[in-house]
């Protein structure tokens, strides 16, 4: 028999989810209300709940969640500090609400900037406005909270996006909760998804409230009054995404549960044969959408050598930093350079981790893994 393909992504709809998903596409279609509606609601109160924050609001992607984030920040013509070491969308985001990144580089450890880069940055920029923190991987630094007590000491505000930490926590405070406000994002390949998705969670009223007008073209007093007052966007989610997104969620924690049982596999391995990766050991619990590992070598191409076994691995958490991406090259141009992204993101991989995988699949893995390495010359 041929060995099981383990690919990077898995789409976790079980028999009795796709029972509830037709009838609540059914209950939809009766209803006639295709957004914001009960579901969106539901979704939105049960999403709030699961992270701990008074209120949640639903967007159509992490993409407009951080473009509102922004907004609400009034970056305007101001500096931002972003991780290189991120997607694209968090840098465009910037750009979308009027702002000027500033690249931060990474730690060799953590993948993410230090407050101490953090710091130096200021010093440079003494003009900068925020930091959009993003939890790459799911992981939440171990100096988290050493990065809020210097935004709130230096008045910078803090924002993070959330993208890959659904369910992240450290010091028992969810991802998402650390600063003004968090993003998620339900892409479909996240550890959770609504096919597309977003959502903002936060403590603030106020905050709330002017996302909800954001998301709906700025209406301040909600769908039915005729004034709009921010300049917002149609960054709705659909009723039927709330209602996958709630299916989702009733099972997150047992997708992560089984998430977590292989990237443990993975982290054995690679203490093992004395493979850099980046802990998440200081942390309570954490998403494990990528476990991120260092090739010891340059030499081997891992993706294409798992390919041979059937083993195919999804993107890393990045190949390409930010300030090496073309389409910000004018950016990078006045930017202080970025030497340690520059260079361990292209020696960085990121082994398949699904809730379709078990602990037999990870061995797998695993033991491919140490073949290849063990093989090439180091
Ligand atoms: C770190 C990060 N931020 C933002 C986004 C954008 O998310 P979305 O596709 O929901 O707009 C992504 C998407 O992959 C991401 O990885």
């Amino acid at each position: 028999m041929s060995p099981k393909i383990i690919r990077p992504f898995h789409l976790d709809i079980t028999p009795k989810d796709r029972d509830y998903l037709h009838g609540a596409l059914d209950d939809i279609l009766d209803s006639g209300t295709l957004i914001l509606g009960k579901y969106t609601d539901e979704f939105e109160k049960a999403f709030a709940a699961y992270v701990g924050t008074k209120y949640a609001v639903s967007l159509n992607s992490a993409t407009s969640a951080l473009e509102i984030q922004l907004r609400l920040a009034d970056v305007v013509d101001r500096k931002v500090a972003v991780p290189t070491n991120t997607n694209f969308a968090t840098v465009a985001a910037i750009i979308h609400a009027g702002g000027k990144p500033v690249f931060l580089d990474m730690d060799a450890s953590t993948f993410m900037p230090t407050p101490a880069m953090l710091e130096g940055a200021h010093r440079i920029h003494p003009d900068l406005a925020g930091f959009v923190c993003v939890h790459i991987g799911g992981v939440i630094a171990p100096d988290m909270l050493e990065i809020v007590e210097y935004c709130g000491r230096a008045g910078l505000f803090l924002i993070e996006d959330c993208a890959h930490a659904h369910g992240s926590v450290l010091q028992r405070k969810h991802a998402g909760t650390f600063g003004v406000s968090g993003a998620f994002s339900f892409f479909p390949t996240k550890v959770m998804t609504t096919m597309e998705g977003g959502m903002i969670v936060s403590d603030d009223e106020e905050y709330a409230t002017a996302v909800r007008s954001y998301r709906n073209q700025g209406k301040r007093a909600g769908n039915y009054n005729a004034l709009h007052v921010d300049l917002g966007n149609s960054w709705r989610m659909s009723e039927f995404a709330a209602a996958f997104g709630l299916s989702q969620l009733k099972k997150l924690d047992a997708m992560l549960d089984r998430r977590a049982s292989i990237a443990k596999v993975y982290v054995d391995c690679f203490e093992s044969a004395g493979i850099a990766y980046v802990s998440t050991g200081h942390m309570d619990r954490c998403s494990n959408y990528k476990v991120i590992a260092v090739s010891p070598s340059t030499d081997v191409d891992i993706k294409s050598e798992l390919a041979k076994d059937d083993i195919f691995l999804g993107g890393a958490v990045y190949d390409v930093p930010c300030h090496r991406q073309p389409v910000f090259s004018a950016l990078s141009k006045q930017n202080a350079p970025c030497p340690i992204s520059e260079q361990m993101c292209p020696r960085q991989f990121c082994l398949p981790i699904t809730s379709s995988m078990d602990v037999n699949d990870a061995h797998r893995v695993a033991n491919a893994v140490k073949r290849v390495l063990q093989r090439s010359p180091s």
